[in-house]
C-alpha cells in the first residue's frame, strides 16, 4: 500500500492502523472529548516511526505495548491538513496508546447548548468526519484508503443517549456508560459520535429512527418506507453488509442533507416536511452502505466514486418504490442544478472533471454536485449504452470483488474495461469514459431525461409569467417537486405584484417545506420582497444546512444593503452553526 493520498500525512506503507480502541468521556461544560486512542498497527518495513494525523488535539502521552512512554512529535499546523504526529515505535510494537484531549473548537465537534435542540432542555454533541475532521475529534490515519476496525467505550452524562457509527443499544444506560463495536472494516471519515436525550422508534428487525423525543413520531411517520428501500437496494446490487440499517435525526444545525455513517446514517431534521417527500436523501445515504461504505474512494481526488454511484443507485431505488415518473422528476430537478453549477464553475473548470486534483487545497473545496451529478449522468451513459440487465449485473460483480476495498478511479476504469467494455470499439466510442473522467465540461453523449410531470410545472409557469394570475394556475396533485420546477422556472427577479401573488395564493412563505421555502426564500431576496424578511431571518438563524444557507446569504451579498443585512443576521447565527458551515459563510462575507 502505497500512499497518494494527498490529505493525509500517514505512511501506511510502512505501518498501518489495523484496529482502534476508543476511550472518551464528554464534557459538556469545557466542551472537550477526553481519553485515550489505542491503536493496533501492522509494521510493515519494521519502521520505527509511525505518522498519524491530528488537527488542534493536546496529546498527553503515548505508551507502547510494551508500557514504555513513547518519544512523539506533534508537528507545526499546515493549512487543512493539520498537524503530522510522528511517534517512536519500535520494530514489534503492536499497540500505541496515546492519551489525548480535543479542542473546544475542534472542527469535526459540534456542542448545541440545550437552547439549539428541539427539546431545549439538555445538551446535544455530534461529530461530521467526512471528509477530513476525524483528525480533530481522533489521532488516527485519516485518510478513505486505510481501514480499521473499532470498539469504543464512552462516557456521558448520565440521562442522555450516546450512539456511534457501530452497533448501538436502544435505551439510554443510567451510568452514561456505552460500549461500541464496530467489527467491519471502515475508513476514517466514517467515524461519528452523537450524544443527546434520544428515543428510538422501531420499524423492524433491522430499521427504525432516533430522534430527540419531541421529534420522533414525526421522524417516524416521514421515514416509514426504510424497510422497503433497503430490500428494494437488496434486490438491486446484493445484500446489505452492515446489519442494521437506523437513521439518527440531528438538531438543525447538521450542516449536511445526511451523512452515511455505518449502520447510523445521521440525518438533517430539514427533510421532515410531513408528506413524505424528501426521503430520496434516505435513500441516497442508504445507497452508500454499498458505494461509499462497502467499495470506498482511496482519496478525495476519487470523490465522484463515492458520490456519483450513491446518486445513481438512490434513484434507481426511488425508481422500484415510487416508478419512473417520480424518479424522473428528481433527475431533471438535479439536472438542472447540474448545468447551474457548471455554468458557475466554467465549463472549462478543472473542478468540473470527475477526477479532481485537490492537492494543496481544502478536500471539501472540490465537493461539489459535479461528483454528483455528473457522475450520475455518466453511468446512466453506460447503461444506456449496454442495458440495464448487463450493467446491473456488472454493478453487482464491481461491488461483491471490490467491497471493504478503497480504490481509485483508474481501478474503476480498468475494471470496467475488463469486465464491461472488453476491448468492444464500438462500445467505447459511445462511452467515450475519458472525455466524462478526465475533461472539463459535460460530454454531449450526456443522456437527455425528461419528465412529463415536470412539463406540466412548467407550462403553468409560463402561464403565470405571461400574466395569468396565481389563483387561476392548475397546480391540482402536485408535489413538492413540481413546486421546485415551476419555483425554479420563474425569474430570479420579479416584479412586487407577482410576489404578493404567489405568496397570498400559495403562502409560500410559511411553507413548512424546507426546500419550497429555500427556493422561495431566493426569489424573495433577489426581488427585495420584504414580507419574506422574518422568514428569512428565522431560517437562516435556525438551520445550519450548508447548501440552504451558503447560496442565501450569497444572494443578500450581491447588493450592499443586502450583504450587510447578511452580516447582521450571521453575527446571530453563526455561534448556532458547525464549523462546516461557518468556514464557508466566513469565506463568502469577509
Ligand atoms: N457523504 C455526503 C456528505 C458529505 C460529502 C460530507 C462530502 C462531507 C463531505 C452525503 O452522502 C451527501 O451526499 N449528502 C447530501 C445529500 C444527498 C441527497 C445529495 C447533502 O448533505 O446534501
Ligand atoms: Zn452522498
Amino acid at each position: 500500500m502505497t500512499n497518494t493520498d494527498p490529505h493525509s500525512f500517514s505512511q501506511p506503507q510502512n505501518a498501518v492502523v489495523k484496529h482502534l480502541n476508543l476511550n472518551l468521556s464528554v464534557d459538556f461544560n469545557s466542551k472537550q472529548l477526553r481519553g485515550y486512542a489505542e491503536l493496533l498497527i501492522e509494521n510493515l518495513t519494521l519502521t520505527n516511526e509511525l505518522h498519524l494525523d491530528s488537527n488542534d488535539l493536546t496529546i498527553d502521552s503515548v505508551i507502547l505495548d510494551d508500557g514504555t512512554i513513547s518519544i512523539f512529535e506533534v508537528k507545526p499546523a499546515i493549512p487543512f491538513l493539520g498537524n503530522e504526529i510522528i511517534i517512536q515505535i519500535k520494530p514489534d510494537t503492536k499497540r500505541v496508546k496515546i492519551h489525548y484531549k480535543t479542542s473546544p473548537n475542534a472542527s469535526a465537534v459540534q456542542w448545541l447548548d440545550p437552547a439549539q435542540t428541539a427539546g431545549g432542555k439538555n445538551p446535544f454533541l455530534f461529530t461530521q468526519s467526512q471528509a477530513i475532521l476525524a483528525r480533530t475529534w481522533i489521532p488516527l490515519q485519516d485518510s478513505p484508503g486505510i481501514r480499521f476496525t473499532y470498539d469504543a467505550t464512552i462516557q456521558c452524562p448520565s440521562n442522555l443517549m450516546a450512539l456511534m457509527s457501530a452497533e448501538n443499544d436502544f435505551v439510554v444506560h443510567p451510568d452514561g456508560i456505552y460500549h461500541f463495536k464496530m467489527p467491519q472494516a471502515i475508513p476514517s471519515y466514517l467515524m461519528a459520535l452523537a450524544v443527546g436525550d434520544l428515543k428510538f422508534h422501531s420499524y423492524d428487525n433491522r430499521s427504525g429512527v432516533f430522534a430527540e423525543p419531541i421529534t420522533l413520531e414525526k421522524a417516524a411517520y416521514e421515514f416509514v418506507d426504510m424497510p422497503k428501500m433497503i430490500s428494494a437496494a437488496e434486490e438491486l446490487y446484493g445484500p446489505y453488509a452492515w446489519g442494521r440499517f437506523d437513521v439518527l435525526v440531528l438538531p438543525p444545525s447538521f450542516p449536511f442533507g445526511g451523512m452515511e455513517n455505518p449502520r447510523l446514517t445521521f440525518s438533517t431534521p430539514t427533510i421532515i416536511s410531513g408528506d413524505r417527500s424528501l426521503v430520496s436523501l434516505i435513500a441516497h445515504e442508504l445507497a452508500h452502505s454499498w458505494s461509499g461504505n462497502l467499495v470506498t474512494n482511496a482519496t478525495w481526488d476519487d470523490f465522484w466514486l463515492n458520490e456519483g454511484f450513491t446518486v445513481y443507485f438512490e434513484t434507481r431505488i426511488m425508481e422500484k418504490l415510487y416508478g419512473k415518473p417520480y424518479a424522473d422528476m428528481l433527475t431533471v430537478l438535479n439536472k438542472g442544478e447540474l448545468d447551474k453549477t457548471i455554468i458557475e464553475l466554467g465549463k472549462e473548470n478543472a473542478d468540473t472533471k470527475l477526477y479532481l486534483n485537490l492537492k494543496g487545497r481544502d478536500a471539501d473545496d472540490g465537493m461539489n454536485l459535479i461528483a454528483y451529478e455528473k457522475g450520475r449522468f455518466f453511468l446512466t451513459t453506460i447503461e444506456f449504452a449496454v442495458g440495464r440487465e448487463r450493467w446491473d449485473e456488472f454493478i453487482n460483480k464491481y461491488f461483491e470483488a471490490h467491497k471493504f476495498q478503497s480504490i481509485t478511479t483508474k481501478t474503476f476504469l480498468e475494471y470496467l474495461n475488463t469486465e464491461l467494455i472488453k476491448g468492444d470499439i464500438s462500445l467505447e466510442n459511445k462511452i467515450r469514459m475519458n472525455d466524462w473522467i478526465y475533461t472539463a465540461g459535460l460530454p454531449d453523449n450526456c443522456p437527455i431525461i425528461v419528465s412529463a410531470e415536470l412539463q406540466k410545472a412548467d407550462s403553468v409557469a409560463t402561464e403565470f409569467k405571461t400574466g395569468s394570475p396565481a389563483k387561476t394556475l392548475n397546480t391540482k396533485d402536485w408535489t413538492t417537486h413540481h413546486w421546485l420546477y415551476f419555483l425554479r422556472q420563474l425569474p430570479e427577479l420579479m416584479n412586487q405584484e407577482m410576489m404578493i401573488d404567489l405568496d397570498r395564493t400559495f403562502h409560500l412563505t410559511e411553507s413548512g417545506n424546507s426546500e419550497i421555502l429555500f427556493e422561495w426564500l431566493l426569489h424573495s431576496i433577489k426581488s427585495l420582497y420584504e414580507p419574506a424578511n422574518n422568514s428569512l431571518e428565522h431560517f437562516l438563524t435556525t438551520v445550519g444546512r450548508r447548501k440552504f444557507v451558503k447560496p442565501l446569504y450569497a444572494a443578500l451579498a450581491e447588493t450592499k444593503e443586502g450583504k450587510l443585512k447578511a452580516k447582521s443576521i450571521y453575527k446571530k447565527a453563526r455561534s448556532c452553526y458547525h464549523s462546516v458551515t461557518v468556514a464557508t459563510i466566513d469565506e463568502l462575507l469577509k
